[in-house]
Order: C-alpha cells, then sequence, then structure tokens
C-alpha cells in the first residue's frame, strides 16, 4: 500500500492488516494529507493498534513532482489524523526510500502483488520511471483517485489526482490492469452510525481506533433522522476493491488527466461515450489507456466487510 495516513488510509490499513485473505507486504508514505513524517508516525501508529506483523513502512516523497504539498489538515487535523493523542509509535520506519523498498518487495514476491495507492502518486511515478521492470511482477493496480462525475478538492478534480497530477498520467501509463476507484464510488459507503458508536466503546486499540476514525470522517454527511451520524469508509472502500473485487461494478474505459494550468488541472476526463474515441480515431490523435473505472459499489456489503474483519470483540 501507498499512503498519505489521513483518517480514511488508517481504515484501509486496519483492514488490510485484519483481512484474512490479505497479505500486506509493505506500506510506503507520500506527502499528501499532511507532511510525509507526519504520515509516516501516523502509519506506525496505526500498524501498532492492527498488531501487525512487522513489515516494511517507508517515507517517500515529500512534495508532488512540479508542485508544492498542498496538504488537507483541514479534513484530517493537525497531525493529519484527527488529533487522536495515539501513542507514539513502537515500531520503526524503514532507513530505506519508498521507492527502494516498492521495488525490493515487488520483485522479491513470490506472487505478483497488487499495488493499493491510497494518496498521491508521486511514489509511484518514481518508482514506474526508475524502475520500470517492477511491472513484470505487478498483477493490477488498484488505486484511490479521480472522479468520473465531480470532484473534491475543486470543481471537477478528486484530491489525489489534483495534488499530482502528473504522477497520477504517469500511473495511467503503467502498461498493467489498473483499477480507478473513484470519488463517485468512495462517497458512496457509510457504516451506519450505531455501529461507529458501538467502536468507540471497544477497549480493543485497533477496533476502538476504527471508530474514533469514522466518526471524526467528514465524507458521510448529517445523520439521517435520529442518531448519530455515519463514517465513511474513504480509503477503505478501495481495499475492499482487491478483498472482493465482484462489490463493485466497472466499465473499461479510456482515462487521461487534464495537466494545463487553470480551472480543469487535475481531472480526470473519463470517456464513457459508446464508441470513445471515434473522433480522435478519425482525426489520428492520441488515445488513452483503458482503465477499469469503478462506476458502482455493493455499499452495505463494502461496510459489512469492513466490520466483519477489522472488529475485534
Ligand atoms: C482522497 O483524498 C484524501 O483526503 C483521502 O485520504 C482520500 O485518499 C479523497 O479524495
Ligand atoms: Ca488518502
Amino acid at each position: 500500500m501507498d499512503c498519505d495516513t489521513g483518517l480514511d488510509d488508517a481504515l484501509a490499513l486496519l483492514l488490510a492488516v485484519r483481512h484474512p485473505g490479505l497479505d500486506l507486504r509493505a506500506v510506503t508514505c507520500v506527502a499528501g494529507n499532511t507532511d510525509v513524517d507526519d504520515v509516516v508516525r501516523n502509519t506506525l501508529r496505526v500498524l501498532d493498534a492492527a498488531g501487525a506483523p512487522p513489515l516494511p513502512v517507508a517515507r517517500g516523497a515529500v512534495r508532488p513532482l512540479i508542485e508544492p504539498a498542498r496538504p488537507a489538515r483541514h479534513v484530517h487535523g493537525t497531525d493529519g489524523m484527527g488529533d487522536l493523542g495515539l501513542p507514539a509509535p513502537r515500531r520503526r520506519a524503514s532507513d530505506e526510500n519508498a521507492v527502494t523498498v516498492l521495488r525490493r518487495e515487488i520483485l522479491a514476491s513470490p506472487r505478483p502483488v497488487t499495488l493499493v495507492p491510497t494518496a498521491p502518486l508521486t511514489n509511484i511515478a518514481l518508482l514506474l520511471r526508475t524502475h520500470p521492470e517492477v511491472t513484470g511482477n505487478i498483477e493490477r493496480i488498484v488505486f484511490m483517485g479521480g472522479a468520473v462525475s465531480t470532484g473534491n478538492a475543486t470543481p471537477v478534480a478528486e484530491f489525489n489526482v489534483w495534488h499530482d497530477p502528473e504522477a497520477a498520467a504517469v500511473l495511467l501509463t503503467a502498461g498493467v490492469p489498473i483499477t480507478m476507484y473513484s470519488l463517485d464510488v468512495f462517497m458512496r459507503v457509510l457504516v451506519p452510525g450505531d455501529e461507529v458508536r458501538r467502536l468507540r466503546t471497544s477497549w480493543e486499540p485497533g477496533t476502538w481506533l476504527a471508530g474514533e476514525l469514522l466518526s471524526r470522517l467528514p465524507f458521510a454527511g448529517p445523520a439521517a433522522g435520529e442518531g448519530p451520524a455515519a463514517g465513511g469508509l474513504g480509503d477503505a472502500g478501495a481495499v475492499c476493491a482487491v478483498a472482493d473485487p465482484s462489490g463493485i461494478v466497472t466499465r473499461s474505459l479510456p482515462v487521461s488527466v487534464a495537466l494545463a494550468p487553470g480551472r480543469t488541472r487535475g481531472q480526470t476526463i473519463v470517456d464513457r461515450r459508446e464508441t470513445p474515441r471515434s473522433y480522435e480515431t478519425a482525426r489520428g490523435t492520441e488515445t488513452h489507456p483503458l482503465v477499469d473505472v469503478a462506476l458502482e459499489v455493493d455499499a452495505e456489503r463494502y461496510a459489512g466487510l469492513f466490520l466483519d474483519s477489522v472488529r475485534r470483540d
């Protein structure tokens, strides 16, 4: 996984550690929701709370390829993870950088790996440009990012792609199967408010943490009717899409990233025409890589999958 932990990246990590069908090999960290040193610290703390076995955690890019970092502390708190006051991490980060660790873990894996970026794609772009041979042992990249309809960082751009659009453009041309867990499905998976409340009363650190994170996630909007607000699963939905791919409906579509300066920068342009590329083909202009774009999600199934895997009491 490649994260900018981050409230919902933390949920994604909890799920990746605790789902019995997943084998989390390494976590790399990138600037995004907060600065990369906070991301590393938050990631180590979450892995402690989850009771994860020892695994490499590596620090990566301190900023996007071209632009300065633009953290989302207004969403994720001053420490990037809700200012929960978690204890200092017991485990340590690797002395090696993220790209080195990604290369080694991918090439060393006896089975092709799935890369799961839930953050700006700077580390992944650097990896693909520095060590392109890794694609030989990548089965699929399932990334949280992009939007088919509305954005969040801007009216049209989703945060992870908007934060480093050039890196996202590199990812799309990786030449391996890619699933885009878009903002459209990201927003729909909610854990009901009474479940969130129950998680928060747990004595078990990982279960309690899941409840605290969900209660701080702003993706859910107000509670429907009476009772506590539901909590959005956010990035953890992308991990659900790895563990249980049948929970999303995808369509193979051409996707590109708007790179020009201005109001559309960072927008993912998803070509949903019935005969895509017909105009471009007729004029002999460029084509765009095909990406499996998640258009629908079984939200209840993914919320249930998360609770069944993470809850320990
Ligand atoms: C993405 O941006 C971040 O704030 C979240 O962690 C998620 O990865 C949603 O646009
Ligand atoms: Ca994230």
